[in-house]
Protein backbone atom coordinates (compact mmCIF):
# COMPACT_ATOMS: atom_id res chain seq x y z
CA UNK A 1 0.00 0.00 0.00
CA UNK A 2 1.58 3.39 -0.71
CA UNK A 3 1.45 6.28 1.71
CA UNK A 4 -1.36 7.85 -0.49
CA UNK A 5 -3.53 4.91 -0.03
CA UNK A 6 -2.88 4.91 4.03
CA UNK A 7 -3.99 8.60 4.26
CA UNK A 8 -6.84 8.27 1.84
CA UNK A 9 -8.08 4.89 4.25
CA UNK A 10 -7.96 7.17 7.00
CA UNK A 11 -9.78 9.87 6.20
CA UNK A 12 -13.89 10.83 7.16
CA UNK A 13 -16.15 10.25 4.23
CA UNK A 14 -17.07 13.83 5.01
CA UNK A 15 -13.33 15.51 4.68
CA UNK A 16 -13.95 17.59 1.68
CA UNK A 17 -17.01 19.35 3.83
CA UNK A 18 -14.92 19.29 6.79
CA UNK A 19 -12.09 21.31 4.97
CA UNK A 20 -14.24 24.12 3.31
CA UNK A 21 -16.31 24.23 7.51
CA UNK A 22 -12.67 24.50 8.92
CA UNK A 23 -11.58 26.98 6.43
CA UNK A 24 -14.49 29.23 6.41
CA UNK A 25 -14.17 28.85 10.65
CA UNK A 26 -10.91 29.84 10.37
CA UNK A 27 -10.65 33.00 7.41
CA UNK A 28 -8.53 30.89 5.45
CA UNK A 29 -8.36 30.67 1.80
CA UNK A 30 -6.59 27.63 0.30
CA UNK A 31 -4.04 27.98 -2.57
CA UNK A 32 -2.89 24.59 -4.59
CA UNK A 33 0.00 24.16 -7.36
CA UNK A 34 -0.64 22.59 -10.34
CA UNK A 35 1.21 19.40 -9.36
CA UNK A 36 -0.70 19.02 -6.63
CA UNK A 37 -3.02 15.55 -6.35
CA UNK A 38 -5.90 15.72 -7.80
CA UNK A 39 -8.40 15.88 -4.93
CA UNK A 40 -6.36 19.03 -3.76
CA UNK A 41 -6.42 20.88 -6.81
CA UNK A 42 -10.37 20.05 -6.82
CA UNK A 43 -10.87 21.34 -2.99
CA UNK A 44 -8.51 24.26 -3.44
CA UNK A 45 -10.31 27.73 -3.57
CA UNK A 46 -7.66 28.70 -6.78
CA UNK A 47 -5.12 26.35 -8.81
CA UNK A 48 -2.48 27.92 -10.49
CA UNK A 49 1.22 28.36 -11.37
CA UNK A 50 4.00 29.83 -9.04
CA UNK A 51 3.32 33.74 -10.08
CA UNK A 52 -0.39 33.27 -10.29
CA UNK A 53 -0.76 31.84 -6.85
CA UNK A 54 1.97 34.34 -5.31
CA UNK A 55 -0.83 37.23 -7.27
CA UNK A 56 -3.01 35.70 -5.38
CA UNK A 57 -1.04 35.48 -1.72
CA UNK A 58 -0.26 38.86 -1.96
CA UNK A 59 -4.08 39.81 -2.31
CA UNK A 60 -5.75 36.91 -0.47
CA UNK A 61 -8.44 39.28 1.77
CA UNK A 62 -8.10 36.13 4.34
CA UNK A 63 -6.05 36.15 7.26
CA UNK A 64 -5.01 32.74 6.85
CA UNK A 65 -3.34 30.95 3.71
CA UNK A 66 -3.06 27.56 3.18
CA UNK A 67 -0.74 26.39 0.79
CA UNK A 68 -0.63 23.55 -1.10
CA UNK A 69 2.52 23.26 -2.50
CA UNK A 70 6.39 22.86 -1.45
CA UNK A 71 7.77 24.88 0.87
CA UNK A 72 9.68 27.44 -1.07
CA UNK A 73 5.82 28.64 -2.50
CA UNK A 74 4.54 28.97 0.95
CA UNK A 75 7.78 31.05 2.13
CA UNK A 76 6.76 33.05 -0.77
CA UNK A 77 3.32 33.62 0.32
CA UNK A 78 4.87 34.51 3.92
CA UNK A 79 7.05 37.03 2.20
CA UNK A 80 4.52 38.93 0.20
CA UNK A 81 1.34 38.80 3.17
CA UNK A 82 3.90 39.09 6.21
CA UNK A 83 0.75 40.27 8.98
CA UNK A 84 -1.10 36.97 7.52
CA UNK A 85 -0.56 33.24 9.05
CA UNK A 86 1.04 31.06 6.46
CA UNK A 87 0.27 27.09 6.58
CA UNK A 88 1.91 24.42 4.90
CA UNK A 89 -0.01 21.16 5.42
CA UNK A 90 3.50 19.53 5.62
CA UNK A 91 6.53 21.67 6.25
CA UNK A 92 8.55 18.48 4.78
CA UNK A 93 7.47 19.71 1.40
CA UNK A 94 10.75 20.87 0.08
CA UNK A 95 12.27 21.03 -3.49
CA UNK A 96 15.38 19.45 -5.05
CA UNK A 97 15.97 22.71 -7.44
CA UNK A 98 15.47 25.17 -4.25
CA UNK A 99 18.53 23.12 -2.23
CA UNK A 100 20.94 23.61 -5.30
CA UNK A 101 21.48 27.09 -4.30
CA UNK A 102 22.49 28.74 -0.70
CA UNK A 103 23.21 32.25 0.01
CA UNK A 104 26.28 31.66 0.79
CA UNK A 105 26.64 30.65 -2.66
CA UNK A 106 25.24 33.35 -4.15
CA UNK A 107 27.26 36.10 -2.43
CA UNK A 108 30.33 34.22 -3.41
CA UNK A 109 29.13 33.87 -7.08
CA UNK A 110 28.17 37.82 -6.97
CA UNK A 111 31.39 38.83 -6.02
CA UNK A 112 33.07 37.03 -8.39
CA UNK A 113 31.51 39.15 -11.16
CA UNK A 114 31.58 42.48 -9.48
CA UNK A 115 34.02 44.39 -11.30
CA UNK A 116 34.97 48.39 -10.16
CA UNK A 117 32.19 47.83 -7.21
CA UNK A 118 29.51 47.37 -9.91
CA UNK A 119 27.50 44.33 -8.97
CA UNK A 120 26.10 42.03 -11.45
CA UNK A 121 22.38 42.10 -11.60
CA UNK A 122 20.65 38.33 -9.84
CA UNK A 123 17.85 37.11 -11.19
CA UNK A 124 16.88 34.10 -8.94
CA UNK A 125 13.95 31.44 -10.16
CA UNK A 126 11.59 31.13 -7.23
CA UNK A 127 12.36 28.19 -6.76
CA UNK A 128 15.29 29.46 -3.76
CA UNK A 129 14.85 29.89 0.11
CA UNK A 130 14.01 33.08 1.49
CA UNK A 131 17.29 33.82 2.03
CA UNK A 132 18.84 33.09 -1.40
CA UNK A 133 15.44 35.99 -2.30
CA UNK A 134 16.93 38.34 0.19
CA UNK A 135 20.33 38.03 -2.32
CA UNK A 136 18.42 38.63 -5.50
CA UNK A 137 17.53 41.79 -7.34
CA UNK A 138 14.67 39.92 -9.28
CA UNK A 139 12.86 36.79 -8.80
CA UNK A 140 11.09 35.04 -11.88
CA UNK A 141 8.63 32.05 -12.39
CA UNK A 142 8.68 30.31 -15.83
CA UNK A 143 6.41 32.63 -17.43
CA UNK A 144 7.89 35.78 -16.84
CA UNK A 145 11.97 34.65 -16.85
CA UNK A 146 12.36 36.03 -20.53
CA UNK A 147 10.24 39.16 -19.40
CA UNK A 148 12.46 39.52 -16.53
CA UNK A 149 15.97 39.26 -17.79
CA UNK A 150 15.00 41.62 -21.01
CA UNK A 151 13.82 44.15 -18.49
CA UNK A 152 17.52 44.39 -17.21
CA UNK A 153 19.40 47.13 -19.26
CA UNK A 154 21.98 45.20 -21.84
CA UNK A 155 25.27 46.74 -20.76
CA UNK A 156 24.41 44.84 -17.45
CA UNK A 157 25.52 41.73 -16.30
CA UNK A 158 23.55 38.96 -15.35
CA UNK A 159 23.34 36.09 -13.33
CA UNK A 160 20.81 33.35 -13.62
CA UNK A 161 19.89 30.53 -11.30
CA UNK A 162 19.69 28.38 -9.75
CA UNK A 163 17.90 26.07 -13.06
CA UNK A 164 20.21 25.40 -15.70
CA UNK A 165 17.11 24.81 -18.10
CA UNK A 166 15.07 27.62 -17.80
CA UNK A 167 18.37 29.77 -17.82
CA UNK A 168 19.51 28.62 -21.39
CA UNK A 169 15.93 28.58 -22.36
CA UNK A 170 15.89 32.40 -21.62
CA UNK A 171 19.67 32.98 -23.37
CA UNK A 172 18.31 31.40 -26.24
CA UNK A 173 15.12 33.74 -26.36
CA UNK A 174 17.41 36.75 -26.19
CA UNK A 175 19.79 35.66 -27.46
CA UNK A 176 21.98 37.83 -24.56
CA UNK A 177 26.10 37.14 -24.31
CA UNK A 178 26.52 39.18 -20.55
CA UNK A 179 24.06 36.00 -19.00
CA UNK A 180 25.93 33.45 -16.34
CA UNK A 181 23.84 30.49 -15.48
CA UNK A 182 23.92 28.65 -12.07
CA UNK A 183 24.42 24.55 -12.99
CA UNK A 184 21.21 23.40 -11.03
CA UNK A 185 18.29 21.12 -11.66
CA UNK A 186 15.10 19.55 -10.70
CA UNK A 187 15.33 15.83 -10.50
CA UNK A 188 11.81 15.72 -11.80
CA UNK A 189 12.22 17.79 -14.75
CA UNK A 190 15.43 16.79 -15.69
CA UNK A 191 14.46 12.90 -15.83
CA UNK A 192 12.27 14.09 -18.91
CA UNK A 193 15.14 13.67 -21.63
CA UNK A 194 15.91 14.17 -25.23
CA UNK A 195 15.80 10.72 -26.37
CA UNK A 196 12.53 9.77 -24.55
CA UNK A 197 10.66 13.29 -26.02
CA UNK A 198 12.46 11.74 -29.64
CA UNK A 199 10.91 8.30 -29.27
CA UNK A 200 7.47 9.49 -28.69
CA UNK A 201 7.65 12.49 -31.60
CA UNK A 202 8.54 9.86 -33.98
CA UNK A 203 5.72 7.32 -32.97
CA UNK A 204 3.02 9.59 -33.14
CA UNK A 205 4.49 13.16 -35.46
CA UNK A 206 1.07 14.56 -35.32
CA UNK A 207 1.01 14.81 -31.91
CA UNK A 208 1.37 18.76 -30.12
CA UNK A 209 4.39 19.29 -27.79
CA UNK A 210 4.06 21.35 -24.29
CA UNK A 211 7.06 21.49 -22.76
CA UNK A 212 8.07 23.27 -19.14
CA UNK A 213 11.20 25.56 -19.42
CA UNK A 214 12.79 23.64 -16.25
CA UNK A 215 12.46 20.26 -18.55
CA UNK A 216 16.37 18.69 -19.55
CA UNK A 217 14.28 17.99 -22.79
CA UNK A 218 13.78 21.66 -23.38
CA UNK A 219 16.85 21.89 -25.72
CA UNK A 220 15.87 18.59 -27.78
CA UNK A 221 12.37 20.12 -28.31
CA UNK A 222 13.86 23.26 -29.37
CA UNK A 223 16.33 21.16 -31.68
CA UNK A 224 13.98 18.96 -33.05
CA UNK A 225 11.76 22.27 -34.57
CA UNK A 226 14.75 23.76 -35.79
CA UNK A 227 15.55 20.25 -37.75
CA UNK A 228 12.16 19.90 -38.91
CA UNK A 229 11.58 16.57 -37.05
CA UNK A 230 8.17 18.33 -35.50
CA UNK A 231 6.62 21.52 -36.60
CA UNK A 232 7.65 24.86 -35.00
CA UNK A 233 3.79 25.90 -34.18
CA UNK A 234 3.57 22.12 -32.72
CA UNK A 235 6.18 22.71 -30.02
CA UNK A 236 5.22 24.65 -26.91
CA UNK A 237 7.42 25.96 -24.14
CA UNK A 238 5.16 27.22 -21.50
CA UNK A 239 4.75 27.73 -17.73
CA UNK A 240 2.28 25.24 -15.80
CA UNK A 241 -0.37 27.81 -16.24
CA UNK A 242 0.50 28.49 -19.84
CA UNK A 243 0.03 24.93 -20.21
CA UNK A 244 -3.99 25.43 -18.89
CA UNK A 245 -4.15 28.21 -21.40
CA UNK A 246 -2.57 26.39 -24.80
CA UNK A 247 -5.25 23.03 -23.59
CA UNK A 248 -7.96 25.53 -23.64
CA UNK A 249 -7.21 26.79 -27.40
CA UNK A 250 -6.07 23.64 -28.86
CA UNK A 251 -7.70 21.71 -31.37
CA UNK A 252 -5.29 18.46 -31.74
CA UNK A 253 -6.31 15.10 -31.43
CA UNK A 254 -3.07 14.45 -29.08
CA UNK A 255 -0.39 16.59 -26.67
CA UNK A 256 2.46 15.28 -25.49
CA UNK A 257 3.13 17.03 -22.32
CA UNK A 258 6.89 17.14 -20.56
CA UNK A 259 6.26 17.99 -16.93
CA UNK A 260 5.16 16.49 -13.85
CA UNK A 261 2.23 14.52 -14.28
CA UNK A 262 0.01 16.30 -11.47
CA UNK A 263 -0.30 19.02 -14.48
CA UNK A 264 -2.72 16.64 -16.30
CA UNK A 265 -5.37 16.96 -14.17
CA UNK A 266 -6.05 20.46 -14.97
CA UNK A 267 -5.55 20.18 -18.64
CA UNK A 268 -7.48 17.05 -18.89
CA UNK A 269 -10.64 19.42 -16.80
CA UNK A 270 -10.22 22.62 -19.41
CA UNK A 271 -10.27 19.79 -22.81
CA UNK A 272 -12.02 16.97 -22.26
CA UNK A 273 -11.57 16.47 -25.92
CA UNK A 274 -7.93 16.30 -26.93
CA UNK A 275 -6.01 13.39 -25.30
CA UNK A 276 -2.76 14.64 -23.36
CA UNK A 277 0.03 12.15 -22.50
CA UNK A 278 2.65 12.04 -20.29
CA UNK A 279 6.08 12.01 -22.25
CA UNK A 280 7.46 10.46 -18.70
CA UNK A 281 5.07 8.67 -16.70
CA UNK A 282 7.59 8.41 -13.94
CA UNK A 283 7.95 12.35 -13.59
CA UNK A 284 6.69 12.84 -10.18
CA UNK A 285 7.76 15.23 -7.94
CA UNK A 286 7.65 13.28 -4.27
CA UNK A 287 7.71 16.57 -2.06
CA UNK A 288 4.45 18.05 -4.01
CA UNK A 289 2.58 14.81 -3.30
CA UNK A 290 3.65 15.06 -0.02
CA UNK A 291 0.61 17.73 0.57
CA UNK A 292 -2.62 14.86 0.81
CA UNK A 293 -6.43 15.15 1.84
CA UNK A 294 -5.52 14.02 5.57
CA UNK A 295 -2.89 16.67 6.14
CA UNK A 296 -4.62 19.44 4.48
CA UNK A 297 -7.32 18.57 7.36
CA UNK A 298 -5.51 18.28 9.87
CA UNK A 299 -3.37 21.81 9.13
CA UNK A 300 -6.63 23.65 9.05
CA UNK A 301 -7.75 22.10 12.51
CA UNK A 302 -4.61 22.09 14.32
CA UNK A 303 -2.72 25.37 12.66
CA UNK A 304 0.03 23.49 11.63
CA UNK A 305 2.68 23.57 10.12
CA UNK A 306 3.63 27.08 10.48
CA UNK A 307 5.74 28.83 7.50
CA UNK A 308 8.17 31.65 9.33
CA UNK A 309 10.38 33.73 7.50
CA UNK A 310 12.83 35.82 9.55
CA UNK A 311 11.59 39.63 9.86
CA UNK A 312 14.89 41.19 8.36
CA UNK A 313 15.39 38.62 4.82
CA UNK A 314 11.34 38.64 4.22
CA UNK A 315 12.27 42.71 4.15
CA UNK A 316 14.91 41.69 1.63
CA UNK A 317 13.16 38.83 0.06
CA UNK A 318 9.88 41.38 -0.48
CA UNK A 319 11.64 43.58 -2.89
CA UNK A 320 12.78 40.69 -5.22
CA UNK A 321 9.65 39.36 -4.96
CA UNK A 322 7.23 42.15 -5.75
CA UNK A 323 9.28 42.70 -8.80
CA UNK A 324 8.68 39.62 -10.33
CA UNK A 325 5.08 39.72 -9.76
CA UNK A 326 4.71 43.25 -11.59
CA UNK A 327 6.38 41.51 -14.67
CA UNK A 328 4.32 39.45 -17.05
CA UNK A 329 0.73 38.46 -18.24
CA UNK A 330 -0.78 37.50 -15.01
CA UNK A 331 -1.16 33.83 -15.12
CA UNK A 332 -4.80 32.08 -15.06
CA UNK A 333 -5.77 30.40 -11.95
CA UNK A 334 -8.53 27.77 -11.62
CA UNK A 335 -11.78 28.65 -9.13
P1 LIG B 1 5.48 26.91 -12.50
O1 LIG B 1 6.11 28.21 -12.14
O2 LIG B 1 5.36 26.73 -13.98
O3 LIG B 1 4.21 26.74 -11.74
O4 LIG B 1 6.47 25.73 -12.02
C1 LIG B 1 6.83 25.60 -10.68
C2 LIG B 1 7.66 24.40 -10.43
O5 LIG B 1 8.03 24.05 -9.32
C3 LIG B 1 8.06 23.62 -11.58
O6 LIG B 1 8.65 22.48 -11.14
FE1 LIG C 1 10.95 21.47 -7.07
FE2 LIG C 1 11.08 19.93 -9.21
FE3 LIG C 1 9.23 19.44 -7.40
FE4 LIG C 1 9.04 21.64 -8.97
S1 LIG C 1 8.92 19.50 -9.62
S2 LIG C 1 8.73 21.54 -6.77
S3 LIG C 1 11.20 22.17 -9.18
S4 LIG C 1 11.44 19.28 -7.10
Amino acid sequence: MTAIDVDVTLLPTDWRDQVLALAEERDAVILAHNYQLPEIQDIAHHTGDSLGLSRLAAEAEQSTIVFCGVHFMAETAKILSYDKTVLIPDERAGCSLAETMNADQLRAWKAEYTVDGVEPVVVSYVNTTAAVKAETDICCTSSNAVDVVASIPEDRTVLFGPDQFLGAHVQRTLQRDNMHIWLGECHVHAGINGAELKAQVDADPDAELFIHPECGCATSALYLAEAGVVPKERTKILSTSGMVRAAEETTAKRVLVATETGMLHQLHRVNSTTEFAPVNRAAVCKYMKMITPAKLLASLRDGTDVVDVPADIADRARQSVERMIAIGTPSPTAE
